[in-house]
């Protein structure tokens, strides 16, 4: 049962839609990885919904761990340097990591990460992302495994805010065109 919808959101992709491409992902990386018991880390606090629904379509052996970056004093994504708020809880070297991430906007948040994560000698490295948004690219991010490509608008839901808020949305919104016309000035595009 869809949650009834929000004033000024415009749905893009249903939860039915949603949950059909999380299958078909989990599939992938089922074949991908099979033999092998990969090692899910999520990027809080967008990706947790996502995350928690694709381990649990999983039947593979697999372990989890998050962290959460932020982008200190900076308005947008794509400007000011990135710092870790949470740091991984286990050791991941030697584990073959897949990356959980909400949405690849303009790349920063993964081309960080890409950057930081091999130091720590994992056996490998992927991406996989709900959502990307490859029209806003600015940073080297090639998400391995991607739900859906979104065209360069805010969204919201299933993981996702506005503010904080929206998150529990089942499904996934664009703001719509009123509510989004302050978004330039707004401190709302940190991971
Ligand atoms: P990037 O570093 O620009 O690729 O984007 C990093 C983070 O910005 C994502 O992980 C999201 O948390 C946030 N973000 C980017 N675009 C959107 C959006 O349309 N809605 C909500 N959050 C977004
Ligand atoms: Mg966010």
């Amino acid at each position: 049962m869809s949650q009834s919808r929000v004033n000024g959101l415009e749905v893009l992709i249903e939860e039915v839609e949603i949950r059909q491409r999380v299958a078909q992902m989990a599939r992938r990386i089922e074949a991908d990885y099979r033999g092998r018991e990969p090692h899910f880390v999520g990027v809080l606090k967008g990706a947790a919904i996502f995350h928690a629904d694709l381990v649990r379509e999983l039947t593979l052996p697999l372990t989890m761990d998050f962290l959460s970056v932020s982008s200190y004093g900076a308005a947008m994504a794509s400007v000011g340097p990135l710092t870790l708020d949470k740091d991984l809880e286990d050791d991941i070297e030697g584990k073959h990591v897949i990356l959980v991430e909400d949405i690849v906007d303009s790349g920063r948040t993964a081309a960080f990460l890409f950057r930081w994560l091999p130091e720590r000698k994992p056996a490998s490295l992927r991406l996989c992302a709900l959502l990307s948004k490859p029209s806003r690219r600015q940073f080297p991010a090639r998400p391995d495994y991607v739900g859906f490509d979104v065209p360069d608008r805010f969204v919201v839901g299933y993981g996702l805010d506005y503010n904080q808020m929206y998150r529990n949305l089942p499904y996934i919104a664009a703001l719509r065109e009123s509510s989004a016309a302050h978004l330039e000035h707004a401190a709302t595009f940190e991971p």
